[in-house]
C-alpha cells in the first residue's frame, strides 16, 4: 500500500483564484491550504475554532511543502483568510456562507474537507445525527448557497469533496436517516461518506441538465493518513484504537502532506479539467461500487437532503438555487 502515493505534479499558479476549504486548521485541509497558497490564491479557511486556525495561518507562512524552496514559497505566496464554520449547526453554514458572499468577489474553488469519525450518537440542534451532518448535510448547504457565486466566477470553477474509501462499506439509511435504530459509530461514518460520493454524481448531473458550465464536481479518497480524525476511535471501537491507527499509517501509509495530493490534483490538475461527478484515489479516478453508482440512489439522497433542509426539490437546477437563496439566506 505505501507504493500508491501518487503525488500532484501540476505546477499550475493559482494567482486571482480564490478557493474556500473547509477544516483548513488541520490535517489534509491545512495541507490543502498551503498547497494552494503556494500557489499564489487567495486562500479561504473555514474554521470552528479561529485560534487554531490562525496558529494554522502561521505554520503555513512559514513552512512551505517538502518539495519547495522556502524564499520562492514566499515570494511567490498568495493570502490566508478564516472565517468560522461550525457544520453542526446549520445556521451557522447560512452565517458563514453569508458572510462569504458578502465579502467575497469570487469563489472558484470549494474543497469540503471537514470531517469526523466514529463519533458516539448525537444529534446536533437541528435534530441531524452529528456525522451526517458534519461530513455531509452542512457540506450539500454550504455547496447550493456558494453555487451562485461560483456561477458568476466561472469558468474554470470546481467543487471537491473529500470522502473515504470506507464508503463501500456504507448504505444510505432511507427510513431512518438520523440512525436512530441502527447507529454504530462506523455505520455513521461510512454513511456520510457514500453520501459525499452520491452528492458529487447527482450534482454534477444537475449542473449538465441545466446548462450549468464550468463547474465541475469530484470525490476522492484521500488515502490512509495520521490525524486528528482518529481522536474518539479508542472510545467508540476498541481502547488504544486511535494509537494503533496513527502509528500504522504514520508507518505504512501516507504522510498529510501526501494525503493532500488527491485533494489538490482534483482541484487543480489540467488533466482532470474536463471531468465530473467521478471519485478518485491516488491521483486517478476510480471506479466506486454498486451503491455509489446508482443512478436512483444519488436522486434519492438529494431529495432526503432537501426534505431535512425544508426545502422542496426543484427539478431545474437554476430556479432551485433561487429558492435556496430566498429561503436560506
Ligand atoms: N485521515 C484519514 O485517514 C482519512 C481517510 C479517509 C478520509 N478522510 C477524510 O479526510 C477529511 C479530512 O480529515 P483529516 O484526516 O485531515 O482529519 P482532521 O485533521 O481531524 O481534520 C478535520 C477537520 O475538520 C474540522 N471539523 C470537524 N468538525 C467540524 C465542524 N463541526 N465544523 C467545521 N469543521 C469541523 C476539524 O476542525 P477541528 O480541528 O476544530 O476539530 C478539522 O479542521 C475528512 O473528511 C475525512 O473523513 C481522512
Amino acid at each position: 500500500m505505501w507504493l500508491f502515493k501518487e503525488m500532484c505534479t501540476s505546477v499550475v499558479r493559482l494567482d486571482g483564484k480564490t478557493v474556500v476549504i473547509t477544516g483548513a486548521n488541520s490535517g489534509i485541509g491545512k495541507e490543502t491550504a498551503r498547497d494552494f497558497y503556494g500557489r499564489g490564491a487567495r486562500v479561504i479557511m473555514l474554521c470552528r475554532n479561529l485560534e487554531q486556525a490562525n496558529e494554522a495561518i502561521e505554520d503555513i507562512k512559514n513552512n512551505p511543502p517538502s518539495r519547495i524552496n522556502k524564499d520562492k514559497y514566499q515570494s511567490n505566496a498568495g493570502q490566508l483568510v478564516t472565517y468560522s464554520l461550525d457544520l453542526s449547526s446549520l445556521e451557522n453554514v447560512r452565517e458563514c456562507a453569508k458572510n462569504l458572499l458578502m465579502k467575497e468577489a469570487f469563489i472558484h474553488i470549494l474543497v469540503n474537507n471537514a470531517g469526523v469519525a466514529m463519533l458516539p450518537y448525537e444529534k446536533t440542534k437541528d435534530g441531524i445525527e452529528m456525522t451526517f451532518q458534519v461530513n455531509y448535510l452542512g457540506h450539500f448547504l454550504l455547496t447550493l448557497l456558494l453555487l451562485p457565486k461560483m456561477q458568476l466566477s466561472s469558468p474554470s470553477c470546481r467543487i471537491v469533496n473529500v470522502s473515504s474509501f470506507s464508503y463501500m462499506f456504507g448504505d444510505i439509511y432511507f427510513d431512518d436517516i438520523n440512525q436512530e435504530n441502527s447507529y454504530t459509530s462506523y455505520r455513521g461514518y461510512f454513511q456520510s461518506k457514500l453520501a459525499n460520493i452520491l452528492f458529487t454524481k447527482e450534482l454534477a448531473h444537475r449542473l449538465k441538465k441545466a446548462d450549468i458550465h464550468g463547474i465541475n464536481v469530484y470525490s476522492l479518497h484521500p488515502g490512509l493518513i495520521p490525524t486528528k480524525i482518529t481522536r474518539n476511535f479508542s472510545n467508540t471501537l476498541f481502547p488504544g484504537a486511535t494509537f494503533i491507527y496513527n502509528f500504522l499509517t504514520w508507518l505504512l501509509f501516507k504522510s498529510p502532506e501526501e494525503g493532500a495530493q488527491t485533494t489538490i490534483y482534483c482541484s487543480v490538475d489540467e488533466k482532470t479539467a474536463n471531468e465530473t461527478g467521478l471519485y478518485y484515489s491516488d491521483c486517478n479516478v476510480n471506479i466506486p461500487r454498486w451503491r455509489a453508482r446508482d443512478d436512483q440512489y444519488a436522486k434519492n439522497l438529494w431529495d432526503i437532503s432537501c426534505k431535512l433542509l425544508h426545502l422542496e426539490p426543484e427539478e431545474n437546477l437554476n430556479t432551485f438555487l433561487q429558492t435556496v437563496s430566498r429561503q436560506m439566506l
